[in-house]
C-alpha cells in the first residue's frame, strides 16, 4: 500500500490529508496520507528515511519549503524558479525529487475561474513578495503578462524579486506600498498574495475605486473563504477568484505522482473542505 504525508511544524492546521484521503477513497485506491510533525532540526533525517518510513513522497509546508528544496537530489523547474518545494517524491532509484505545485495551483484555478483574466495592454497588480508571491509572480510572467506591478510593504523584497525574475516575461514595476490604491488604475487583474485579511492577521486596507469594474480580483488567503477584498470586488461587479481553489489544485500533481491517478477538483471536494474550514 502506497503512503504519502504532509510535513510541517506545526502541522495540525493542514487540510491536505482531507483532500488526498478523499481522492484515495473516491478512486478506490489502497493508499494512505497522513500528517507528520517534523521539527526544523529533523528535516534532513526525515527526508533521508522517507522510504524507510513507508512513504513514496510528501507535501511540504512552512517552515520546510526552502529546506526540502535544498535537500532534494533532483529539483524541477518551478521549484528552482522560487527556491522552494512543496511536493516531493522518490523515483525508482531512490532519488528524491522536488517540485513546486503552488504555481500550477494558482494559475490553473485562475484560468478555470476567470478564463478571460489575461488581456493585452492591461497591467497585473500583485500585492506581496513573500514565499507564495514569488511563485505567483513567476507563473504570471511565464504565462505572458506584459506589465506587472509588484507592491510589498518591505519594498526591498519586491525589488529583489523583480531583479531575480527579470527576463522571465514582461516588465515588472515596483511602486511604493502606500501608493497601492492608485496602482490599480487600468489593471486587468489584482492578486492579494500577502497574509493581510487572513483570520488573525490585520486587514488589507485597499480602495478599489481606481480598479476597472471588469478586472479580475484574486485572493490567495482562504480563511476566511470570502475575504473583505473579495467581498468588495464582488460588490463592484469584478469577477473574483478565491484562495481555496489554489489549495485544491496544487494537490493534483502530487497525488498523480504518488498514486498514479490524475484526480479531479470537484464541487464535492470543495464542499468537504469548506465544511471543515467553516465548521
Ligand atoms: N491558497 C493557497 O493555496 C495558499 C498557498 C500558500 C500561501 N497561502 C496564503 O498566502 C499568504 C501568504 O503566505 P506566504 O507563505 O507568502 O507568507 P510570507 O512568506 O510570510 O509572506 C507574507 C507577505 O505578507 C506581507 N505582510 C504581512 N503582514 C503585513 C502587514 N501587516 N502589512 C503589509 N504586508 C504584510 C509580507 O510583507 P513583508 O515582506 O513586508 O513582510 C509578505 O509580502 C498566507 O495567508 C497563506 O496562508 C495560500
Amino acid at each position: 500500500m502506497k503512503k504519502a504525508c504532509v510535513i510541517g511544524w506545526p502541522i495540525k492546521h493542514s487540510r491536505s490529508p482531507l483532500i488526498h484521503n478523499y481522492w484515495l477513497d473516491k478512486y478506490g485506491l489502497a493508499g494512505g496520507y497522513e500528517k507528520r510533525a517534523v521539527e526544523p532540526g529533523d528535516l534532513g533525517d526525515f527526508l533521508q528515511n522517507l522510504a524507510g518510513n513507508g512513504y513514496v513522497g510528501c507535501n511540504v509546508t512552512v517552515p520546510h519549503k526552502e529546506g526540502a528544496f535544498a535537500l532534494a537530489d533532483v529539483t524541477h523547474d518551478e521549484a528552482k524558479a522560487v527556491g522552494a518545494a512543496n511536493t516531493l517524491w522518490l523515483d525508482e532509484d531512490g532519488r528524491l525529487h522536488a517540485d513546486n505545485t503552488d504555481i500550477y495551483g494558482f494559475m490553473n484555478h485562475l484560468t478555470e475561474s476567470a478564463p478571460h483574466w489575461q488581456r493585452p495592454d492591461r497591467p497585473v497588480v500583485v500585492l506581496g513578495a513573500g514565499g507564495a508571491a514569488r511563485g505567483i509572480v513567476y507563473g504570471l510572467l511565464k504565462s505572458g503578462v506584459g506589465e506587472l506591478r509588484l507592491l510589498n510593504r518591505t519594498r526591498q523584497k519586491a525589488e529583489e524579486l523583480a531583479a531575480q525574475l527579470k527576463g522571465t516575461g514582461g516588465a515588472i514595476h515596483v511602486p511604493e506600498w502606500q501608493d497601492r490604491d492608485m496602482a490599480l488604475k487600468d489593471a486587468g487583474l489584482l492578486v492579494n498574495a500577502t497574509s493581510l485579511g487572513m483570520d488573525g492577521s490585520p486587514p488589507l486596507e485597499l480602495s478599489l475605486d481606481a480598479l476597472p469594474d471588469d478586472a479580475v480580483v484574486a485572493d490567495i488567503v482562504y480563511a476566511p473563504l470570502e475575504t473583505d477584498l473579495l467581498a468588495a470586488a464582488r460588490a463592484k461587479g469584478c469577477r473574483t477568484v478565491d484562495g481555496l481553489g489554489m489549495l485544491l489544485h496544487q494537490a493534483v500533481p502530487g497525488f498523480e505522482r504518488w498514486f498514479g491517478v490524475r484526480p479531479e477538483v470537484s464541487d464535492e471536494l470543495r464542499a468537504l473542505i469548506v465544511a471543515d474550514l467553516t465548521g
